[in-house]
């Protein structure tokens, strides 16, 4: 267990809580799993779409949805693949006499949005905490979950990420004090509650867990029904975030497969002062680990380039493989990490990554087929440029800071 008592206090101080309603008793994670353990009717490949947070944060309203839905459709995003459109924490009001959520000023009918959002052939997302409030201090749904996921169902919402926030000081910490084990059990049954809740609303809801990766949450996401699960803290549009998340990534492949996925976080391309470089190697990067694909840009005002990059097919197609197989990290030599992705068909995706300063062909990377268990020559496509690359054994490649050799090759050998 590791909930530093730093982060709760952050926690505390972020979100000034209401008195703490009581929770079910921790039950069995094994019961769980097999309760559970229905084919997942969601989720098959990762969730693709976009979501407020990493560019509207608090400030996210209707109209901003309205617009992404719109934007999506007319940038050819929708086309491609991205069909959820998700409003994060802030849209929350207060509940009524009889505990029904209310809406804020920013959101004056849920329904009509969704029915709007479903106009344009897509879906829409929501968000709340198993806590009493949101991580921006709005109403979370401890002690209203059954009631809270039948409102989402009838405003017709398809996508729910849920996150931890207020219920670790005020369940976890208040309920089970120095008792890591105990603190653990209340947050798998908080989790497993709403799965449950939203089972029973009979839509098909993603659901998707935010608790920043603590507990192996790879462990123990799929036993509540969990169709993602953040692994990490929150990403920020910088490369020190970004490459720094890819790497804590290494080793978690094997927990990933359709219905069931690690999330690395939102995307950030387009965000912040990213590179044309550094975008592209964020967005490969995540299609490699078969990662939600949900943009955070500010659609309205994306530039060509980014909206290039974002709708790259080849690279979607990576991330979008029905086979479900996360890439694993081949190898490491000094700043440059090689990773490669089992695809559908026997084929396979290579991934080069340049942390470090440019390479040039007077100090080149050589490449390791060897090291992947592969042979030269190989024909593949590049997919950035387009073209046919021939990958051959301890091949000299020129790769800028920060920039990335993708490669599908349909016949690895
Ligand atoms: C954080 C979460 C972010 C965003 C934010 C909203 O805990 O990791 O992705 O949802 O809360 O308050």
């Amino acid at each position: 267990m590791q909930i530093s008592t730093a982060f709760a206090l952050a926690v505390l101080t972020l979100c000034p809580l209401a008195a703490i309603a009581q929770t079910t008793p921790a039950t069995n994670v094994t019961q769980n799993h097999v309760q559970n353990s229905a084919p997942p009717h969601v989720a098959q490949t990762t969730p693709m779409g976009w979501n407020s947070w990493n560019f509207f944060a608090g400030k996210v309203s209707d109209q901003d949805i309205r617009n992404a839905a719109d934007q999506l459709v007319a940038t050819g995003m929708k086309d491609a693949g991205y069909v959820y459109i998700n409003i994060d924490d802030t849209w929350e009001g207060d509940r009524d006499a009889n505990g029904v959520l209310h809406t804020n000023s920013k959101f004056t009918d849920m329904k009509a949005l969704a029915d709007y959002v479903h106009s344009k052939g897509l879906k829409l997302g929501i968000y709340s905490s198993p806590g009493p409030k949101t991580c921006a201090g709005f109403e979370g749904s401890l002690g209203h979950e059954a009631q809270d996921a039948q409102l989402y169902a009838s405003w017709g919402i398809d996508y729910l990420k849920y996150d931890l926030c207020s219920f670790i000081p005020d369940v976890m910490m208040k309920q089970a004090p120095d008792d890591k084990a105990a603190q653990m059990h209340l947050m798998i049954a908080a989790y497993d509650k709403m799965d449950k809740a939203l089972k029973a609303t009979g839509r098909p809801i993603v659901y998707s867990l935010c608790q920043y990766g603590w507990d192996a949450v790879w462990e123990w996401g799929p036993s509540v029904g969990a169709n993602l699960w953040r692994t990490t803290g929150d990403i920020q549009a910088n490369w020190n975030s970004i490459y720094s998340i890819l790497n804590e990534q290494a080793g978690l492949a094997k927990y990933a497969g359709p219905g069931h996925w690690n999330d690395p976080d939102m995307l950030e391309v387009g965000n912040g002062k990213l590179t044309p470089a550094e975008n592209r190697t964020h967005f490969s990067m995540w299609a490699m680990l078969a990662a939600p694909l949900l943009a955070g840009n500010d659609l309205p005002n994306m530039t060509p380039e980014v909206r290039a990059v974002l709708t790259n097919r080849d690279v979607i197609a990576i991330d979008q493989d029905r086979l479900g197989h996360e890439a694993t990290r081949a190898y490491s030599e000094g700043e440059l990490d090689v990773w490669t992705r089992h695809l559908s068909g026997g084929a396979m995706a290579i991934a080069v990554v340049n942390a470090g300063s440019d390479r040039y062909l007077s100090h080149p990377f050589h490449l390791s087929l060897a090291k992947l268990g592969l042979h030269g020559p190989l024909k593949g496509k590049d997919l950035w440029t387009g073209k046919e690359i021939t990958l051959t054994d301890n091949m000299p490649l020129e790769l800028a800071s920060h920039d990335i050799l993708f490669v599908r090759v349909a016949s690895p050998r």
